[in-house]
């Protein structure tokens, strides 16, 4: 069976290959939640002293609603796009108030958060809870597009539907946090944007544009 054989080699793969990431050693939903709010934008490398200073500084949900935005921002220069740092902290806030700092495992009631949109709902479902839900961003959609030539746009937003559909049945038979984690990491290792490292790729056998000799044709992308 396919889907198998896919999630067999991909999660394989992981566990030797996989990065080991401050924000992989915490099951503490607030923690994938920054690490996941700074990694949107932000190049890994770049990504790991400002995680460990912020859930230093900001430990507990309750001290980031607590503290004065001046020292949220303080703490998130050099990172850019500080909305993102002032929308976590009103989504922290909301946490705190509605849900007495404990963030909901449920899908509905993370999407009403302030800053929380599907790809970081998706993802924390999953690593933080186990939930077999797709984070689509970027990455995936190239990989998925590659391995099943998928020739939707990516750069139009209805094309997001059909990899969250793809996602959604392989997510189905794997661990949900490992995997959604395999396929970023695949994303930045192997099947990387130019010249992806098809040879030592561990998916190449079920990939169809690798087959086919056309991996760099995919993902379809428009231009805006
Ligand atoms: N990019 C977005 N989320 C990530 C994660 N959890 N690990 C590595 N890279 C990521």
């Amino acid at each position: 069976n396919e889907i198998i054989a896919f999630n067999h080699e991909l999660l394989a793969w992981f566990q030797q290959n996989g990065r080991d990431l401050p924000w992989r050693r915490t099951k503490n939903p607030y923690y994938i939640w920054v690490s996941e709010v700074m990694l949107q934008q932000t190049q890994v490398d770049t990504v790991k002293p400002y995680y460990d200073r912020f859930i230093t500084d900001f430990a507990t949900p309750e001290a980031l609603a607590d503290a004065p935005e001046q020292s949220v921002l303080k703490m998130w220069e050099g990172l850019g796009y500080y909305s993102r740092a002032r929308n976590l902290q009103q989504g922290v806030r909301e946490v705190v108030e509605k849900y007495d700092g404990k963030l909901p495992d449920d899908k509905k009631k993370l999407l009403e958060l302030h800053g929380i949109g599907p790809y970081t709902a998706g993802a924390l479902l999953s690593i933080a809870f186990g939930q077999p839900e797709p984070a689509i961003d970027g990455n995936v959609m190239r990989v998925m597009s590659r391995v099943f030539m998928i020739d939707a746009d990516i750069a139009k937003a209805k094309s997001k539907k059909q990899f969250e559909e793809v996602v959604g049945k392989l997510i189905a038979e794997a661990n949900p946090s490992a995997f959604n984690q395999a396929l970023m990491d695949l994303g930045a290792m192997i099947c990387r944007p130019k010249r992806p490292d098809c040879p030592n790729c561990p998916v190449r056998r079920q990939c169809k544009a690798y087959s086919a000799r056309v991996q760099e044709k995919y993902p379809v992308k428009s231009r805006p």
